[in-house]
């Protein structure tokens, strides 16, 4: 049943392999520095991406903790396990990832400048994408046929809720000049110049040479060949990236491949619903 699989908290399901009471206890006593970046994503939105992406923007492009850390520990989750065991080692400035909600932030984001790069996909690619990750991840329950995990989806019986209400409580989320909004989309579209707002968001005054060497690195070619962040090290009991690769495809609009009509008229009139009224643009 789903709940070997996950664990519920704040209603919400997360998954019990990197997850527990003990490190969500940790997540909300963390105390943030105010130099400290988030990088802040529903799943399957680019995490893997700002994991390779913030360290480099954040020392200058040096590519020497790409190549000798691996994604999970160099950019670490707030809410996983793994975060108590490292946090010590981790260079300053730190740069961190969350699935959480805007809600589930400690009372330390709240009290420090501590900064948060929202970054959001075309909820259809998410979906699409989650769905080979939970064929691909034995620590996630099977998803059963497409159409049955589009309802799942939509209902937000999947790993960190609905995808509607994360985007929408950080977007209302009053952080000024504390948030960048930034879209996977457009990091497809042109690598060099989302770093390079990235960059000027945190001040890192990057040359045009830093910055296209920092693309480069991180297109989906070169992140899928780095043993640091193609999580080929995770053993295959766990992930079988033999199934589906953890980096599958990296594109927009991968939707159009799996969608019928009648399934997107539904996950539309679902969506914009939730949706009415809000005035952010979509991916
Ligand atoms: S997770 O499980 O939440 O950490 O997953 P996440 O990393 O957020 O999302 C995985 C998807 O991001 C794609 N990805 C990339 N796309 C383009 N370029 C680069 N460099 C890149 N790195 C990761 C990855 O391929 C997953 O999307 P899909 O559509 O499944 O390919």
């Amino acid at each position: 049943s789903s709940e070997d699989f996950y664990l519920e908290y704040q209603g919400l399901l997360l998954p019990r392999e990197t997850h527990c009471t003990e490190s969500l206890k940790f997540a909300q006593e963390f105390i943030f520095n105010d130099d400290d970046v988030v990088a802040v994503t529903y799943p399957k939105s680019g995490t893997t991406w700002m994991q390779e992406i913030l360290p480099l923007v954040l020392n200058g492009g040096d590519l020497t903790p790409v190549h000798t850390v691996v994604n999970w520990d160099r950019v670490p989750w707030l809410e996983e396990t793994r975060l108590a065991k490292i946090v010590d080692k981790l260079p300053s400035p730190r740069a961190l990832v969350t699935h959480f909600h805007y809600s589930l932030m400690p009372p330390s984001f709240h009290t420090s400048k501590a900064r948060v790069i929202y970054v959001m996909r075309n909820p259809k690619d998410v979906m699409v994408s989650s769905y080979y990750f939970h064929q691909m991840a034995n620590f996630l329950e099977d998803p059963g046929t497409f159409d049955e995990f589009m309802e799942k989806f939509l209902e937000g019986r999947v790993l960190f809720g609905k995808w509607t209400d994360h985007v929408k409580s950080w977007r209302h989320a009053e952080l000024g000049d504390r948030i960048l909004f930034i879209t996977y989309e457009e990091m497809v579209q042109d690598l060099s110049a989302s770093i390079k707002r990235m960059s000027d968001f945190l001040c890192c005054d990057l040359s045009k040479d830093v910055i296209q060497k920092i693309a480069e690195h991180c297109s989906f070619r070169s992140m899928k060949a780095n043993i640091m962040s193609n999580f080929s090290l995770v053993p295959k009991e766990y992930m079988d990236n033999e199934k589906s690769p953890f980096l599958r495809k990296g594109i927009a609009g991968d939707w159009k491949n799996h969608f019928s009509s009648d399934q997107l008229a539904r996950f539309k009139s679902v969506i914009n619903r939730e949706l009415e009224g809000e005035k952010f643009p979509l991916p």
